[in-house]
């Protein structure tokens, strides 16, 4: 989604913004643009594509200042083209703003400043925004930083903006509600964010803002942050712990296949200091913390979207089996506008990678003002959906910058695994054995992943069979039902191809219909409780002539010798089955998406952080 980017103090700003919108391009965007003050002028430039592009049109201009704000737009109100790109000026281009979010009231306020004789040059509501603030600013004589106070009173819907006034190259204003912003603190000079990634090259302390705070930023000066009332909030620095070489692509042609390649690490990391097979323990601080909420929870709804709900299903299979206590999953965006039942004691869990969708956020919202305990599953530190829970568990598999999501899957899967197991422990609805076993398992699942990665040249030859399909079919059953839904989706989101997730059964109840020898099936038939019964599912398929992939356990025949190509991953658990398994899946999709010349990365229309509902 649409990302921010600024900068005052004593270097140029220029390299800053340019360097950190590029940090910011996997976030999803379609046009890019800049505003630098200058000998009391703003210079803004922008443009439709990408953040070259904007370099290329900046080539030949004056870029100089040391103070500056910075854009990568994600089309909502008006299409990507120059004029909708940010920075937008106000009328007399003595103010340039930059803004993530939707102003829901901007048809109204539009319509008033225009009966006082502003004019627009953009489709789009962050003009109505700074038009806004220089009408206070003017009618009211006041300064920058009460124009915008004063603005973001009458404003209803979300925003995260960065103004500056040409007439006073000593500061910036920022602000936010429901879309994230983050101050970086250096020595006499601030950065400005979206999120981390454009800060940390320069400074690990930082200052996350609240919901209606609005910040003063004067290199000379401390940091000044009041909401909108006027109230002085307290400034909460917090130090990173996040490098650089976490944020480059480290040899890999693109982010994704580093992220994929880096998942038997990443599971280390996500395990580090919560599991002990000596002292056959797991341990989750965010319910030991808080055990008399969580053991004692009627229900369990558990809210996400996307990846994060397919993990989310695991969680159900994994809770019901291991702790008996019934789990409801949600799609977030449903689940906000339905007025749910939600009863005190009921336990909330919401499960994102970034930590910032929109829904996901309204939806703990909705939970907490209901009376519900909740847990986030994050990976994202200091993002808005952990600030807002009670308590929770990161993932910790670092920064995910491909927009496909893959190592946070299968951070999350293995957290809600090591959840069900601390509760079930807690609550002694395990039996002793089981709980080893997938101790066991657990400890080896970096192992095996490692294994898996070796299929790579052999899914990249695969891939090249099926790189002109026009639909797909992933089906599994039971654990490996939801990671036939992640499959299709991986497959879908970059490489374009139509693809659909079934639970394997369910085919002779419709999507049988469209089994023919065009219509490939990617069946997940591991060796597992209901492994037969899978058998039979690729045998319909193979009788109507379709053609089928088939992950299976190492060792299978069955399978294999139905199956038109197979595909063998190590034994494990089934209840983490899917964490092994996902890898052939996303490598699937990666190299078939290649061979279509796709950007992987940052495939079209789609954005890393919903930050919009
Ligand atoms: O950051 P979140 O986990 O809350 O994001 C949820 C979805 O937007 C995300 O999983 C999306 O579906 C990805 N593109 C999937 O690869």
């Amino acid at each position: 989604m649409c990302g921010i980017v600024a900068y005052i103090g004593h270097r140029e700003a220029y390299p800053i913004l340019i360097k950190g919108l590029h940090r910011l391009e996997y976030r999803g965007y379609d046009s890019a643009g800049i505003a630098l003050i200058d000998d009391n002028e703003i210079n803004v430039y922008k443009t439709k594509g990408k953040v070259r592009d904007l370099e290329h049109f900046t080539e030949s201009k004056n870029i100089n200042g040391k103070i500056g704000i910075a854009h990568t737009r994600w089309a909502t109100h008006g299409e990507p083209n120059n004029a909708n790109a940010h920075p937008h000026y106000s009328e007399t281009a003595s103010l340039a703003l930059v803004h993530n979010g939707i102003i829901e009231n901007y048809t109204l306020l539009k319509k008033a400043l225009q009966e006082h004789g502003y004019n627009f040059k953009s489709d789009t509501d962050t003009e109505v925004l700074v038009q806004l603030i220089e009408y206070i600013k003017t009618s009211n004589n006041c300064s920058l930083f009460e124009a915008v106070q004063s603005a973001l009173k009458q404003v209803i819907g979300a925003y995260a903006i960065a103004v500056i006034d040409k007439n006073n190259k000593e500061e910036i204003v920022a602000a936010r509600k429901s879309s994230p912003l983050v101050v970086g603190l250096g020595k006499e000079e601030y950065f400005v964010a979206s999120d981390v990634t454009p800060i940390i090259e320069y400074t690990n302390k930082v200052v996350y803002l609240n919901d209606e705070e609005v910040v003063l930023l004067r290199p000379k000066e401390q940091i000044n942050i009041v909401n909108l009332n006027n109230t002085i909030t307290k400034v909460d620095v917090k130090s990173l712990n996040m490098s650089i070489s976490q944020l480059e692509k480290g040899g890999y042609p693109h982010f994704m296949l580093k992220e994929i390649n880096e998942q038997p690490k990443t599971i280390i990391d996500c395990i580090r200091g919560r599991i002990n097979v000596e002292a056959t323990n797991v341990i989750l601080s965010g319910v030991i913390d808080h055990k008399d909420k969580i053991l004692n929870a009627g229900r369990i709804i558990i809210v996400a979207c996307g990846t994060s709900w397919h993990a989310a299903l695991i969680g159900k299979h994994l809770i019901e089996e291991f702790c008996k206590i019934p789990v409801e999953v949600e799609y977030a965006s449903e689940f906000r506008y339905r007025n749910p039942v939600i009863n005190k004691g009921d336990l909330m869990i919401a499960i994102s990678q970034s930590g910032e969708t929109a829904d996901t956020l309204a939806a703990v919202q909705l939970g907490k003002e209901k009376g519900a305990f909740i847990y986030g599953i994050c990976n994202v530190v200091g993002s808005s959906i952990p600030r807002a829970t009670h308590t929770g568990t990161y993932i910790h598999v670092g920064p995910e910058i491909g927009v496909a999501s893959t190592k946070a899957f299968t951070g999350q899967v293995t957290v809600l695994t090591m959840l069900a197991m601390t509760i079930a422990k807690e609550k002694k609805s395990i039996a002793k054995e089981r709980f080893l076993s997938i101790l066991k398992s657990l400890k080896s699942l970096p192992e095996l992943m490692e294994e898996v990665l070796m299929l790579d040249e052999r899914i990249k030859d695969l891939s090249k069979i099926f790189t002109y399909a026009h639909n797909f079919l992933y089906l599994g059953r039971g654990y490996n039902y939801p990671l036939a839904l992640e499959g299709a989706l991986k497959l879908k989101e970059i490489s374009y191809i139509h693809a659909e997730g079934y639970p394997a059964a369910e085919m002779k109840h419709g999507p049988i219909a469209l089994i023919d020898n065009e219509m490939p099936t990617f069946v997940i038939a591991t060796t597992d409780s209901i492994y037969e019964k899978t058998v039979s599912n690729i045998q319909e398929i193979k009788a109507r002539g379709g053609k089928v992939i088939a992950l299976v356990t190492k060792g299978d025949k069955i399978v294999s010798s139905m199956a038109d190509f197979s595909l063998e991953i190590p034994d494990v658990d089934e209840c983490l089955s899917p964490v092994v398994a996902c890898i052939p899946l996303q490598l699937f999709a990666y190299h078939i998406a290649i061979n279509k010349g796709r950007n992987v990365d940052q495939p079209r229309n789609l954005a890393k952080s919903v930050t919009v509902e």
